[in-house]
Parts: structure tokens; C-alpha cells; sequence
């Protein structure tokens, strides 16, 4: 069975995108940095019968990201690289003349610097696999201005293009950057904690990721909305 790498799995889009893998036979290996609630997640996944490695750890570990990587070599490859951990810059955003360089700092070091680092890590057993795929998941404010989300579109950016580049480097993979749009998560109500509009659930968005991996386009970057149409 296909093995995925998806970072940041324990709740949101990364744990959404878990479950309708493992349910599609997918063995995974997922993380995230508070173990509870990556186990509550495990846990779940456990009705699906697939093989699952659950490491804690933080994706601007170097150490850690090897071991992901061995964890799915020892799973049987790596065939999709998923990098979905995220972090804002500043819970809750501010403007830029009030933002702290050490939160653009660790947005970069996050969003984009260990994204690469995983690649690196990941590229022999990606081009090795049969349909190698890597997932950057990106935001539109990566491509539009909006007050206060500077610093972390900043790095979604920077992501947009480490991908674009890799696809470039490595034809023989698939690398699409995927732009969510708004879901109701953690990460969201920690963004704009006075904003509790409606949002999308991110189990909405995953098929906009399964139609990737089905349909297999070119790389690219890509938006959910315009994979969803006529896919819900
Ligand atoms: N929600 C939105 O409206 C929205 C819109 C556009 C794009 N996105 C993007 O969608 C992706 C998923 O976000 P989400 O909204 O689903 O967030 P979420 O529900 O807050 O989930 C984030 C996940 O990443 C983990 N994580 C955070 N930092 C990490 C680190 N340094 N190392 C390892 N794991 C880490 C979290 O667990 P721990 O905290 O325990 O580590 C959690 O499992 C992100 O790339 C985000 O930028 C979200």
C-alpha cells in the first residue's frame, strides 16, 4: 500500500487528510508536537486497519524530520510528502510594524525552511516510488495583501515558490501547492480570535487533495475551491 508523510496531522486539515487516507488504504506517518492529542488521533485511525507511525515532534527538528523519513522507509517509501504544519508568526496576527522578527523568524523556519528540509530528507524514496507526489499547503495570503497577515504570507510565499522550483528540479514528481481557503480550525480562531464566521469543515476540503492524487495534474499550484466543483 501508497505511504504518506503528512506533517501536522493531529487535528485540522492534516488530521481531515489522515482519516480519508487510511480509509483509502494509505499507510501513514504523521506528527505533530503535542503527543495527547496526536494519540487521540491514532486512536481513531485505528478503525481503518492501516499501518500508522505517530512521532511528537516539532518539523524544524532536523532529527526529527529523519525520522519520519525512516519511519516511512520502514512503512515501504515514501509516495506522497505532505507539509501541512504551520505556524502564524503572531497568535493573534498583528501588522507588520508590530510584528516580532522572532515570529517571522519561526513562520519561515516552519512554513518553508523545514518543508524543504523534509524534501531533502524525503527525495531518494520519493523518486524512487512509483507516483511520487509532495503536498505544500499553502494560503491566499501568500498572494494577496491582507492587513495583518504579513509575516505569515510572507512565509507561505516563500513556500509557493520553494515549490514551484522543485517541480522544476524534479519532473518526475508531482508537486502541487494548495491553497486551502478559510476552514474553521485551531489555527484559524488562533489567527483571528474575534472572527467566528462560518467556515468550511477541512474534511470539506480534503477531496480537493483527493483529486490530486487521483487525477494527477501537473505540478502547480492549486486552489481547493476550483477542485471541488463538481466533486462534493
Ligand atoms: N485554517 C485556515 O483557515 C487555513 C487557511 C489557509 C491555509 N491554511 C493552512 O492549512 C494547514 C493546516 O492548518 P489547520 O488550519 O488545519 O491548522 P490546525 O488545525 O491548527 O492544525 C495544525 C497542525 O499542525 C501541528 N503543528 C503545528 N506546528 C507544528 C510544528 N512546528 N511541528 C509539527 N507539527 C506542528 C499541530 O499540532 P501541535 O500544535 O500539537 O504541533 C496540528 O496538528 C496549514 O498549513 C495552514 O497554514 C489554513
Amino acid at each position: 500500500m501508497p505511504v504518506a508523510i503528512i506533517t501536522g496531522a493531529s487535528k485540522g486539515l492534516g488530521r481531515a487528510l489522515a482519516e480519508a487516507l487510511a480509509e483509502r488504504g494509505w499507510n501513514l506517518v504523521l506528527d505533530a508536537r503535542t503527543p495527547q492529542v496526536l494519540e487521540d488521533t491514532v486512536a481513531a485511525l485505528a478503525a481503518y486497519g492501516t499501518r500508522v507511525a505517530a512521532l511528537p515532534g516539532d518539523v524544524t527538528d532536523a532529527g526529527h524530520r529523519a525520522e519520519l523519513v525512516a519511519a516511512a522507509w520502514r512503512l515501504g517509501g515514501v509516495d506522497l510528502l505532505v507539509s501541512n504544519a504551520s505556524a502564524l508568526g503572531a497568535e493573534p496576527l498583528v501588522r507588520l510594524e508590530e510584528l516580532p522578527l522572532d515570529g517571522l523568524r519561526r513562520a519561515l523556519e516552519v512554513n518553508a525552511v523545514a518543508a524543504l528540509g523534509l524534501v531533502q530528507e524525503a527525495l531518494p524514496l520519493l523518486r524512487s516510488a512509483a507516483a511520487g507526489a509532495v503536498v505544500t499547503v499553502s494560503s491566499d495570503a501568500a498572494a494577496e495583501a491582507y492587513e495583518t497577515w504579513g509575516g505569515y504570507g510572507a512565509s507561505k510565499a516563500a513556500l509557493d515558490q520553494l515549490a514551484a522550483v522543485l517541480a522544476a528540479e524534479e519532473p518526475g514528481l508531482r508537486v502541487w501547492a494548495v491553497d486551502p481557503g478559510d476552514m474553521a480550525t485551531d489555527l484559524y480562531a488562533a489567527a483571528v480570535p474575534d472572527d467566528d464566521g462560518p467556515r468550511p469543515d477541512p474534511a470539506d476540503v480534503v477531496p480537493a487533495l483527493l483529486r490530486l492524487l487521483d487525477e494527477r495534474p501537473a505540478s502547480g499550484r492549486y486552489a481547493a475551491p476550483a477542485l471541488l466543483e463538481g466533486r462534493r
